[in-house]
């Protein structure tokens, strides 16, 4: 009701405090708190909704998630990937029902009516059946029209939203474009396979925020790195960068002192045709790099591990799919580059599937501190007392000059710091905020 909403609105102005690295624990959890993400934040945000290799085709489509929405990306049969609402303009029936396929008109599956690629209702006798019968009077085309999304492409990127005005993806990307570059602009990359899912037990904040500012965590959740000496140089998050990089966007760089960049030197041409000299330069000293773009668009280069023998990593992305309160959908992609040799794409593959993965090492350790970070929240005690928890680290830190590294953004000697997530919550609170009193 509107008298809850004005008190929770109030208790989220109150509470929430990044700027004095305090973030009350009820927020983790709040059923309310998730309702208002809905509509403010998942209904008016740049949502990613998967790459053009999984769209090769006119007429090649997939159904994603925007906040609770089925929508379908496709490409239409003039080329132009678009998103469209997964509904039928009749009665609503959900027009794609299968997760990927290609076609030349979507069908839907109710009484039969009938679209075009680009989203048009069809032609007269077309878009619907019996149609001089059933509308002797004829029907308006253009208000059948599927429902579409703003929808724009940044490194093959298709990211879509529902918010008519606003910024450009360009200017939402802002400086973690330098970033994303490295990932997945850094050579032509496909995806392998279909992006994997699965479903774990917190909300899809927590996750969000880990891959955006936390590399604390890794010393002591991920240990078993160091135990199984699995990875090559583990200090632990502490090399590297904090880069908060403003928009509520946020990474961590993590990098070596080998001389020897650790991609293969096959790549190595077309890496250089795709990034600028401070670009080359990171990926060539680069053990790992994770971020998060705001809300819930995680992109990730694991750290490189031995596998047979061989150094490797890749490229990944995930989305933190509100799926409810406390459930979240994992969706996971893994790219390679087109052009790698063999070896790479072999064992990246096994390097995909043992470290962030349904089954990979890492996410057992990381799914187990949200599921129970989860649980505490939501324990009877904290859902109407607020209890402050610790978001200071790095809050005297200062940032470094352009000449000490080259990417954009506030950047941090090291990587302990939490600049990255005050900045997320100070972004996420003003979008539920956005238009109250
Ligand atoms: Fe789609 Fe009726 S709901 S044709
Ligand atoms: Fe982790």
């Amino acid at each position: 009701d509107s008298q809850g909403r004005l008190a929770l609105e109030d208790r989220i102005r109150k509470a929430v405090l990044p700027e004095q690295g305090r973030i009350p624990m009820f927020t983790y959890t709040d059923p309310g708190v998730y309702e208002l993400e809905i509509e403010r934040i998942f209904g008016r945000s740049w949502l990613f909704v998967g790459h053009v290799s999984e769209v090769p085709r006119a007429g090649s489509f997939v159904t994603r998630t925007m906040g609770e929405e089925s929508v379908i990306v496709g490409r239409g049969d003039d080329s132009v990937v678009r998103v469209f609402l997964n509904a039928c303009r009749h009665r609503g029936m959900r027009l794609a029902c299968e997760d990927f396929g290609e076609v030349n008109n979507w069908r839907c599956p109710y009484h039969g009516f009938t679209y075009g690629s680009k989203g048009d209702f069809l032609g007269t006798f077309m878009g619907a059946p019996f149609e001089k019968v059933a509308y002797p009077e004829g029907l308006d085309r253009g208000a059948l029209h599927l429902v579409e999304a703003r929808c724009e492409v940044y490194q093959g990127l298709i990211f879509a939203t529902w918010a008519k005005r606003g910024p450009s993806l360009d200017e939402f990307l802002g400086a973690a474009k330098w970033y994303l570059d490295l990932i997945v602009g850094r050579a032509e990359m496909e995806v392998v396979g279909h992006p994997e899912r699965w479903m774990v037990p917190t909300g899809w904040r927590l996750p969000a925020e880990n891959f955006a500012s936390d590399a604390y965590h890794t010393a002591t959740a991920h240990s078993f790195l160091q135990r199984l000496q699995m990875v090559k140089g583990a200090d632990f998050g502490r090399s590297g960068y904090h880069v908060d990089v403003g928009g509520g966007h946020g990474l961590g760089v993590g990098v070596h002192s080998d001389e020897q960049s650790y991609f293969p030197t096959e790549l190595a041409e077309e890496y250089a045709r795709n990034l600028d000299a401070g670009q080359l330069h990171t990926l060539s000293r680069l053990k790992n790099l994770h971020g998060n773009v705001f809300p819930n668009f995680t992109f990730l280069i694991p750290n490189f591990i031995e596998v047979e023998g061989k150094l490797v990593s890749g490229a990944m992305l995930r989305v933190w799919q509100p799926a409810g309160p406390n459930r979240t959908q994992v969706w996971s992609w893994h790219f390679v580059e087109k052009n790698a040799p063999e070896w790479w794409k072999k064992l990246g593959k096994r390097m995909y599937t043992q470290t962030f993965s349904s089954s990979g090492m890492f996410d057992q350790d990381d799914t187990e501190n949200w599921e129970m970070q989860t649980r505490v929240s939501d324990a009877a005690l904290y859902r109407d007392e607020e209890l402050d928890l610790h978001y200071g680290m790095g809050m005297t830190m200062p940032t470094l000059g352009k000449d000490e590294f080259p990417g954009p953004g506030d950047v941090y000697d090291g990587k302990f710091s939490e600049s990255a997530a005050r900045t997320y919550y100070r972004v996420w609170r003003d979008r539920l905020l956005e238009g109250t009193r």
